[in-house]
């Protein structure tokens, strides 16, 4: 059985092929950029094209479709793009999913899509109008797996992420850019006063959070994969604190734009894949500072 990892090169999808290897699975990886490890099947291809994908789907039962403009600077610069990739890309995917029979789509969504819900959020709170090109496209996607689902049967699993962090993460994220500015004893920026937060997802777990979705309790079904605390800024400010010693901080007035962040259940996937976070804020911090040590 082989398992098809769209995205399988970029931050995520790296760690969820590492995982899946671990565990002894046959898996391929469609990416326009080589993979960060050797010995993972890789079919360089584009989304854009059927035929790179159709190439890609021989033998293949279940495919995670994570491939997609995944940073929302780059989705607002060149909305073209964008909508290209994360709509149209997701269709062609569909297309050869459904012409290879594979048993099921895997789609990575994001808790993006809650918008600026407050309080406690799950899988049946109503999604409100996107405010951001890149969360239409998410919730484009959702929609049109469950459309094909409709009219073709082929099975999904949606997955909407909390917001991972850890080895490999984008640069320009705020855990990220604390880190950096931390070794380098820089002040730290704080926009408002601190309380606004997330449920902050350690890579592993999210790629374990994966992994449990290749249950067959997971079939046409929507599930949060997110981090179990509610991090404010200041938290993080305080935990890197406890790395670093004294941390100089900046105060300036909330951006438009900023909320609060809502709590995100994981009761269903606790349910229904038996999977929760292991790894702690502070222990996951922890473990990225020291990647960065290491890697800068
Ligand atoms: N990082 C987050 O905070 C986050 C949160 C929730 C959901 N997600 C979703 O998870 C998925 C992966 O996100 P990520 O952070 O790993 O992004 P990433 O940018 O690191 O990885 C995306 C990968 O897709 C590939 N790709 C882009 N366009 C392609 C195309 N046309 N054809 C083939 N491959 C293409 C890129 O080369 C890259 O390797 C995305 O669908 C994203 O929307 C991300």
């Amino acid at each position: 059985m082989v398992i098809l990892v769209t995205g399988g090169s970029g931050f995520i999808g790296s760690h969820l092929v590492d995982k899946l290897l671990e565990k002894g699975y046959d898996v391929r990886v469609f990416d326009l950029i080589k993979p960060h490890r050797e010995d993972v099947e890789w079919i360089k291809g584009d989304l854009l094209s059927k035929n790179d994908l159709f190439r890609a789907f021989k033998d293949v039962e279940y495919v995670y479709h994570l491939a997609a403009i995944a940073d929302v600077n780059i989705a607002l610069s060149r909305p073209e793009l964008c909508v290209q990739v994360n709509e149209i890309g997701t269709l062609n995917v569909l297309q050869a999913a459904q012409s290879f029979e594979v048993e099921r789509i895997i789609l990575a969504s994001t808790t993006w899509i809650y918008g600026r819900a407050e309080g406690i959020v799950s899988e049946e709170t109503p999604i409100p109008p996107p405010e951001h090109l890149y969360t239409a496209t998410k919730i484009g996607q959702e929609y049109l797996l469950m459309t094909w689902n409709k009219h073709y049967g082929l099975p999904y699993t949606i997955l909407r992420y909390g917001i991972p962090y850890g080895p490999r993460m984008r640069k320009n994220m705020a855990i990220a850019i604390f880190v950096r500015k931390a070794m380098r004893n820089e002040p730290i920026t704080i926009f408002g006063d601190g309380n606004q937060g997330r449920c902050f997802i350690h890579i592993e777990d999210l790629a374990e959070g994966n992994i449990a979705a290749l249950s067959e309790r997971a079939r046409n079904q929507i599930i949060n994969i997110a981090g179990d605390e509610f991090i404010t800024i200041n938290r993080i400010v305080n935990e890197l604190r406890k790395i670093f010693g004294e941390i100089r901080v900046r105060h300036e007035p909330p951006r438009p734009g900023d909320f609060r962040g809502a709590i995100i259940s994981i009761e269903k996937a606790k349910k229904l894949l038996n999977w929760k976070p292991k790894i702690k804020f502070s222990e996951g911090l922890r473990k990225y500072v020291e990647y960065v040590r290491c890697h800068s």
